[in-house]
């Protein structure tokens, strides 16, 4: 894994949008795995601003959610698929049939199955975007004794569903206890994998996801497997590391 250590969360941030950018620069039609969560909004907000200000072609390339909370609504405020429209897709240029997402309403068997059709179909991940939850999870994938290999529904961790709170207007009830999530094998079958995470919440996670053992009890870990992994760290994010 190449470790990358900034001097805040706005330059690790910059850095992977600008890595990003250049990559949709040489290869416009390019497969990106696209996460939620906090600690990607600066990374989308830098993206839009390098896509306005180089207009490279956006159009042809092709996104993919990680994960998705089973049962909302279209336009639910705490759904991943509006978080990405509002911070990344609704202005970034790319063509809408290009975009695709998961619906946690329909029966999850299918829905699953036809996420790894359209998958394969585009050709697999170019590049697979995540972020990391404070327990290891990637993705919605949880610590557990087995980890799953493909798109699959999840059991959401007490943790977990407590972090996506301000998703839900802080209303924990309000938070769906399932989810639908790319599995391990499909981050894994990326062929590049850029891992952000930023705040000293991380850096056990980092940590151990780095430097520690390959566990199922922290996925992140399975990311030591893969060959072309770069991690974007701020130094709160990365204070473990050279313990
Ligand atoms: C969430 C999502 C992940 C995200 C991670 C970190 O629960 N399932 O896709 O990468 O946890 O989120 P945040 O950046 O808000 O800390």
């Amino acid at each position: 894994m190449q470790v990358l250590t900034f001097d805040s969360a706005d330059a690790a941030a910059t850095a992977l949008a600008a890595r990003v950018a250049r990559e949709v620069r040489d290869c416009p039609q390019l497969v990106i795995g696209l996460p939620a969560g906090r600690t990607m909004i600066p990374v989308y907000a830098a993206l839009l601003r390098l896509g306005q200000r180089d207009g490279f072609d956006r159009s042809r390339l092709s996104t993919f959610q990680v994960d998705e909370f089973m049962g909302l609504p279209p336009g639910h405020a705490g759904s991943f698929r509006t978080f990405l429209e509002h911070h990344l897709l609704n202005d970034f240029g790319v063509d809408a049939g290009r975009t695709h997402f998961l619906d946690g309403r329909v029966p999850p068997g299918r829905e699953c199955e036809r996420y790894e059709r359209e998958l394969a179909a585009a050709g697999g991940l170019d590049l697979q975007l995540l972020g990391i939850g404070r327990n290891g999870h990637i993705g919605f994938n949880e610590p557990d004794a087995t980890l799953a290999a493909r798109t699959h529904v999840v059991t959401l961790h007490e943790e977990t569903r407590r972090a996506n709170v301000s998703w839900f207007d802080g209303q924990l009830e309000q938070v769906p206890r399932q989810a639908l999530s790319m599995g391990m094998g499909t981050l894994l079958n990326a062929r590049a994998i850029a891992l952000i995470a930023t705040g000293a919440e991380k850096a056990e996670a980092v940590a151990a996801a780095v430097t520690g053992a390959i566990t199922t009890q922290l996925p992140a870990s399975f990311l030591q497997l893969h060959a072309h992994v770069e991690v974007y760290l701020d130094p709160a994010a990365a204070s473990r590391l050279n313990r």
